[in-house]
């Protein structure tokens, strides 16, 4: 049966590495995943991702900015995840429609409504089982992924990184007010633990949905 489950947080909150961890452990019990990523997920949506992250590109207005990510969205539903869950895979998504409402609602502060309607229609209505969101002080994350950067080297998507404070506040703020409003849907990790303390809580969590949806390998 097909399964859907997204992976939220902030700026390097440590989705990425979770996200993988949960794959090799749920294809090392038999099931069928596909791991993929907004903006992103197929070539058509990449290119726009790098039209989003790249930190040039300063002057891309808010609403052009909301519009690209359902335009990305469209195109990765249609061409990745619908066909994916419609032969009975399990998908997972690191970030999805929560985080438009997250950073281009609370974050740049557009009209919820209007996202609300965005979401729905590039997503064809298509909502996760489970959400995970790893929560995490904005601090310590925003100090991950700029380490993150000068690591790599590679600084080619660092737009939303180089926002100030206050937005990713909002944008956590906004995650952790999603979460709460929706509790059956959500479950909030603290993405303070180790790597390896993380990835149990969250297979936990992946395994009592399984067990819920009566899902075997
Ligand atoms: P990533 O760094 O987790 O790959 O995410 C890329 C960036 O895109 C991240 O800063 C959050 C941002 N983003 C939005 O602002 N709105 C969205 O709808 C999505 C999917 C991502």
């Amino acid at each position: 049966m097909a399964l859907f489950i997204t992976f939220e947080g902030i700026e390097g909150s440590g989705k990425s590495t979770q996200i993988a961890l949960l794959r090799t452990a749920l294809q090392n019990m038999g099931h069928a995943v596909i791991q993929t990523r907004e903006p992103g997920g197929c070539a058509i949506a990449d290119q726009i991702r790098s039209i989003l992250l790249h930190p040039e590109n300063t002057a891309l207005e808010p609403t052009a900015e909301l519009l690209l990510y359902a335009a990305a969205r469209a195109q990765h539903v249609t061409e990745i995840i619908r066909p994916a869950l419609d032969s009975g895979k399990l998908v997972l998504c690191d970030r999805y429609t929560d985080a438009t409402v997250a950073y281009q609602g609370d974050g740049r502060g557009l009209d919820p409504h209007l996202i609300a309607q965005l979401n729905k229609v590039a997503s064809q209505a298509t909502t996760p089982d489970l959400t995970i969101l790893i929560d995490l002080q904005v601090e310590t994350g925003l100090g991950r992924a700029l380490s993150r950067e000068i690591e790599q080297q590679d600084s080619s998507e660092g737009r939303f990184e180089r926002e100030e404070m206050a937005f990713h506040q909002r944008v956590r703020d906004g995650y952790l007010a999603l979460a709460k409003a929706d509790p059956k849907r959500f479950s909030i990790v603290d993405g303070g633990l180790s790597i390896a303390q993380l990835a149990v809580e969250i297979q936990k969590e992946a395994l009592k949905l399984l067990e819920q949806k009566k899902v075997s390998a």
